[in-house]
């Protein structure tokens, strides 16, 4: 009972959270999703997803402390991601994260979002052997960091330079009718198909792209590839073997995850990969992950999918670390940061 209750809220993108735990105990992770409400659009609408935060912040706050069986004088922090993210749907967290430190005199923390989905793995899997190296594959995000003191931030090695995986995931599924989000129904479409039937490409994989970018990722010309393909069958009046299609789409985008994720671990001599973000709730993504680091002695570390997506447990974790480090507190005039650096 001597270790710090945490309250951590998240609100970058379309997913309200709060969660709490007590040093490395998750205590309660309440969330409210408004990914019905963008559906039709096939993507994140920014203006939707901040009305949303807006209604749901306070019952996901209550629903959090009743869970918890706490209240909020209890509670020793509140950590808030504060960038990178959605700019109106960060300031509804922050804005919210402000008004309770101030009205319950808490100390608040405004945490990374990346940073966040790393910390999170400390719920499941105890502390995080340092260094690491983490890839972080979501929607939003594709990035592999450097993890050397998850306390002091983290360093980026590399990122998408145009989608970021889990897009290629939603947009490849609107392309083949199979609805959003897509990296749920093509990880279970690709399950009833081969793999090996289509050849689509490895973005950033050749030798010339190698060295400007060897921890990079490029997934747009592999979405364009799968359109292609799928165009080329339609003109022919020949049926899209849509489970082939899939197995082939999520097979590139796993094979090119793992081959980086690996060497960036063996280029800085890291013997633990961490995958977070929702795309690493990917069944192929898990396996691949495995077999290949096994063969070099890396451990990976994926926490549970519900852990994977966005969540406000992320943030209390990493504001545990936070408070347990004696890291000093952020000022109440703490900005959201849409474009926060790591
Ligand atoms: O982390 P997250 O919930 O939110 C963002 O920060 O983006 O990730 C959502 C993304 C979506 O693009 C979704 O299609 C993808 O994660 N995703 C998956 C799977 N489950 C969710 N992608 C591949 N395979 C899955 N099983
Ligand atoms: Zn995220």
């Amino acid at each position: 009972a001597d270790e710090p209750l945490v309250l951590g809220i998240e609100t970058s993108c379309d997913e309200t959270g709060v969660g709490i735990v007590r040093g490395h105990t998750l205590l309660a992770d309440a969330l409210a999703s408004s990914v019905d409400q963008h559906a039709r659009f096939g993507g994140v609408v920014p203006e939707v997803a901040s009305r949303a935060h807006l209604e749901a912040l306070v019952p996901t706050m209550q629903r959090a402390l009743t869970e918890a069986g706490v209240t909020l004088a209890d509670i020793d922090a509140i950590a808030v991601t504060s960038g990178p993210g959605l700019a109106g749907a960060l300031l509804v967290g922050v804005a919210a994260a402000k008004g309770y430190a101030l009205a319950a005199e808490k100390p608040i923390y405004g945490v990374n979002h990346l940073a966040a989905h790393v910390a999170v793995d400390t719920l499941e899997h105890g502390p995080l052997p340092e260094p690491a190296v983490a890839m972080l594959v979501s929607g939003g995000h594709s990035s592999l960091l450097l993890v050397d003191d998850l306390t002091n931030g983290v360093t980026p090695l590399g990122a998408t330079i145009d989608d970021a995986a889990g897009e290629a995931f939603d947009k490849v599924a609107r392309l083949l009718g199979l609805g959003f989000p897509g990296g749920p129904v093509i990880d279970r479409t690709a399950k009833e198909g081969d793999r090996r039937s289509i050849a689509f490409p490895r973005g950033l994989t050749a030798p010339k792209d190698l060295a400007a970018h060897r921890f990079d990722f490029s997934f747009s010309g592999l979405k364009t590839a799968v359109a292609r393909w799928v165009e080329a069958r339609e003109r022919d009046g020949e049926p899209v073997p849509i489970a082939d299609v899939s197995a082939s789409f999520q097979e590139a985008v796993c094979d090119v995850l793992t081959a980086k994720a690996i060497d960036a671990c063996r280029a800085n001599g890291v013997g633990t990969l961490l995958i977070g973000g929702g795309v690493a709730a990917n069944s192929r993504l898990r396996v691949l992950a495995e077999e290949r680091a096994a063969k070099h002695g890396i451990e990976v570390r994926v926490p549970r999918p519900q852990l994977c997506t966005d969540n406000g447990a992320m943030v209390a974790a990493l504001g545990s670390r936070l408070v347990a480090a004696g890291v000093a507190p952020s000022r109440l005039d703490l900005p959201a940061d849409s474009a926060m650096p790591l």
